[in-house]
């Protein structure tokens, strides 16, 4: 058994952080009539804007040219097989814009610079998650409420109550947190190889599955303060199985995203509410605990919101779930990429090796510093992991609020759209013709200042960024590479494959760990 098989969950964050649901206190009791009546009003008002929209010559170019769709429903297969997806999409359209259907819905997909520019353009602040994130009544209720799904004054609030919490500040007061947890999860890769290796000391690892138990630790830690502990832990890590056997049902039983098939007493849907009721009893307790025995943890401080009636606790409970469950899997891959990609280029790696050595030897150094630093070879490895393998494919849709003419085609108001991620990311316009773009060269960075990749680099979010998380993950993803490098150089296993294609089910992360010899340590 390896010591890191702990959460098992293959959904990107994407599927279960980014959805959205009616209000689901409307939901519970609607009447058989009422429901009916909606259908059918929905049913009028949907030809009646068909009609509109050919009218207007939207999905049009000026030559009349319509854009084109993809023919597939691609509602699982943008997360199980988002690189298909691309190069399909890159094949039916080439360089334009194309629609797929998502369920009953349609959406755009973009993917150059010159989209997202004019995309965002005048309406950014507009823009607007659709309900259920268009994955459907399943993923609504599981996530339908978190700080994700919210616009608006809505979701300023929330973020007032969550935001101090996650500041780069509070990240940097848990870096001696994270620097503790990080070096015994160094120490623990060699305890559990999934494999041999021909040096002395030498191992195999998943680094999957440990970027993703290490992300989960942090993360818990950073959610609970003081108040996390290895029971806790423990009973996070048997909540999170739960949590995924509930998120991929969504995904693999498309049924589910029926809210008349979720009106049935379902085995799944047993399964959903014995996990919600568990994750709002866990929560509760450890409010409850911290607040009895002054034990400081941001959770509770958050809850403050929930008191004053700032959110539901529903709302609280999805949010922590999102930061928590949803988020292990995108950190974790993020951080298995950066030991891959370091892993596939050893002249890169000993680069970076020397900057580290050189860093110590300053007087000044202390660790903290050097992860906040912009112009350091560590800091262009975050950027270039990030840019060549994102941990989703497609971003969660987005509407705009007005019309756009995209590439020369009319895009009607309120489209809901996705980005081609990591095509958007190695995008020729910006990242360069021929192979080059592709490639995991981190010291490109050194001379590209950041106004040269403006909506050429989708890493937190594109705009306003809007990841919660993203100061105290860069530190925690910046922390982690370090600490591998002092004690090991990284040799990619025989897979020729460098992990790219393989994302969000991420087979092929095995890394040879050779140890360094007393070169390393703190
Ligand atoms: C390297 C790791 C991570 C990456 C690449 C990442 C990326 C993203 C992206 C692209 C979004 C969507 C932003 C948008 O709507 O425009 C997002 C949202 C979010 N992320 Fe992260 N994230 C990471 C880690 C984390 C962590 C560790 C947390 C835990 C606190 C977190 C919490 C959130 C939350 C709560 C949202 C929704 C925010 C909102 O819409 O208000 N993320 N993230
Ligand atoms: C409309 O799109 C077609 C197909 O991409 C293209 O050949 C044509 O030049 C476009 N017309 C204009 C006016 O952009
Ligand atoms: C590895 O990194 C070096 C820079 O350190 C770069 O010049 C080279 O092209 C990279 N090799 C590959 C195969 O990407």
């Amino acid at each position: 058994m390896n010591s890191f098989s702990a959460p098992e969950s293959y959904v990107p964050d994407i599927v279960g952080a980014q959805m959205l649901s009616l209000p689901s206190e409307f939901l519970s009791r609607p009447s058989l009539a009422i429901a009916t009546f909606v259908v059918v009003l929905l049913a009028c008002l949907l030809s009646l804007s068909t009609k509109t929209r050919k009218r207007n010559g939207y999905f049009k170019n000026e030559s009349g040219d319509q854009l084109r769709e993809y023919g597939k429903d691609t509602f699982a297969m943008r997360f199980t097989h988002g690189q298909v997806l691309s190069d399909e999409g890159r094949k039916l359209a080439g360089e334009d814009p194309y629609l797929v259907r998502n369920g009953p819905f349609r959406e755009l997909v973009i993917f150059s610079p010159a989209h997202l520019q004019e995309f965002l353009r005048k309406d950014a602040k507009g823009h607007w998650k659709p309900k259920n994130m268009n994955a459907g009544d399943w993923a609504g209720r599981i996530l339908g409420q978190c700080v994700g799904q919210q616009n608006g004054p809505k979701w300023k609030t929330m973020r007032s109550h969550f935001d101090p919490e996650f500041s780069h500040l509070a990240s940097m007061g848990m870096l001696p947190g994270f620097s503790n947890e990080i070096e015994r999860w160094v120490d623990g890769l060699s305890t559990n190889p999934i494999g041999e290796s021909k040096m002395p000391g030498g191992f195999v690892q998943d680094t999957v599955q440990a970027g993703k138990y290490l992300a989960f630790r942090l993360i818990s830690m950073s959610v609970y303060g003081d108040a996390f502990t290895e029971a806790r832990f423990a009973r996070l890590l048997e909540l999170s199985k739960v949590h995924t056997q509930v998120l991929i049902t969504g995904i693999i039983k498309q049924k589910t995203t029926s809210w008349w098939y979720n009106q049935l007493p379902t085995q799944e849907k047993r399964l959903m509410s014995s996990f919600q009721s568990q994750w709002r009893a866990f929560n509760e307790q450890v409010v409850k605990d911290s607040r009895e025995h002054g034990i400081s943890c941001p959770a509770e401080r958050i809850y403050h919101g929930v008191d004053s009636g700032d959110m539901s606790r529903i709302e609280f409970l999805q949010t922590v779930d999102e930061m928590l469950f949803a988020n292990i899997d995108i950190t974790g891959s993020i951080i298995a990429f950066i030991v891959v990609n370091l892993a596939s280029n050893q002249s890169f790696q000993e680069r970076l090796r020397v900057e580290i050595e050189k860093q110590k030897q300053s007087k000044s150094y202390n660790y903290e510093s050097y992860i906040t630093k912009q112009d350091t070879l560590l800091h262009y490895l975050t950027l270039e992991s990030l840019r060549v393998t994102p941990a989703m494919y497609f971003s969660a849709p987005e509407c705009t609020s007005q019309p756009k003419r995209i590439d020369g085609y009319l895009i009607p108001p309120n489209m809901p759209t996705i980005i081609d991620v990591r095509r958007l990311n190695t995008h020729p316009s910006v990242w360069g013709e021929g192979q080059d773009a592709q490639a995991f060269r981190p010291e490109r960075f050194q001379t590209m200042p950041p106004s040269a990749y403006k909506n050429a680099l989708l890493r937190f979010g594109i705009g306003a960024s809007k990841c919660m998380g993203k100061n105290m993950a860069d530190l925690m993803i910046k922390l982690s590479a370090l600490r591998v490098l002092e004690r090991y150089v990284l040799v990619k296993g025989d897979s020729k494959d460098s992990g790219l294609g393989g994302y969000t089910v991420s087979k092929n992360g095995e890394v040879e760990f050779l140890p360094l010899g007393d070169k390393g340590g703190k």
